[in-house]
């Protein structure tokens, strides 16, 4: 099976208000089925190399290939509306929309048809029941908790059943047992839906979850030894 996410010496360069060389040359590829977790000190640049990935940042340089088309020769929007679904560190919904209106919100934007009834609407109240939210359904965004919103951003990113799914600190802002239900959402789309997923996580139990683990030091990515779900005492960063 190809590669459905291909970095190629990624670097990037804050120019204002002083120089930062965030990302250094960072390789990698990922398959459809396969889940990267990305660890690191605050600051390390992990946010922007999630959306360098995602298309939302350009590169100072390097190359970056989605499902095999270069980003450089192909539209982002497009590529990144068929292709990735995104969780953000901050969310990025709209607030004063409901939480349906955000979740189909990738439909919306795909042209699709999503009145009642319509298979984006379907699917998108089957996502929100997913992550435990069917009871807020009418409700304006800004009415919801933390780890509501963070909850309503993952059914979003899987509204139009991405091949890649990006996700920065899917499960930061909720209790354990909730987080637990994002993580097997999570894995249930690699495992049973044969997504490819990247976390960006400070949360070893999350990363030890995925097939690849990394650190992001000093701009570039530092393969981790595998550390599985039960191992005691392990520490990643
Ligand atoms: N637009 C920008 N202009 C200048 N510097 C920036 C800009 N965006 C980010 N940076 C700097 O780049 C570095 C990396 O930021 P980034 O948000 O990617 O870190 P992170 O690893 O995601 O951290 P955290 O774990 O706290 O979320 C930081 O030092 C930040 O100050
Ligand atoms: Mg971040």
């Amino acid at each position: 099976m190809g590669n459905v996410l291909s970095a190629k010496n990624i670097r990037k360069s804050f120019l204002s208000p002083t120089k930062v060389d965030v990302l250094k040359g960072v390789d990698f590829e990922l398959a459809s089925g396969e889940s990267i977790a990305i660890m690191g000190a605050s600051g390390e640049g992990k946010s922007t190399l999630l959306h360098i990935l995602g298309t939302l940042e350009e590169p100072t340089s390097g190359e970056l290939y989605i499902a095999q088309k270069s980003v450089a020769k192909h539209p982002p929007p497009l590529l990144r509306n068929q292709h990735i679904g995104f969780v953000f560190q901050g969310f990025h919904l709209l607030e004063s929309y409901t939480v349906l209106q955000n979740v189909l919100m990738p439909a919306l934007i795909a042209k699709q048809p999503t009145h009642a009834g319509s298979k984006a609407h379907a699917r998108a109240c089957s996502l929100l029941e997913q992550v435990g939210l069917e009871k807020r359904i009418t409700f304006q965004t800004k009415l919801l908790s933390g780890g509501e919103k963070q909850r309503v951003a993952l059914a979003r990113a899987l509204c139009n059943d991405p091949d890649i799914l990006l996700t920065d600190e899917p499960s930061g802002n909720l209790d354990h047992d909730t987080s637990s239900q994002i993580h097997r959402l999570l894995m249930e789309s690699v495992n049973q839906m044969g997504k490819a997923l990247i976390v960006v996580t400070h949360d070893p139990a999350l990363a030890r979850l995925c097939q690849k683990q990394y650190a992001l030091v000093d701009g570039v990515l530092i393969p981790q030894a595998v550390h599985k779900e039960k191992s005691n005492g392990s520490h990643l960063s």
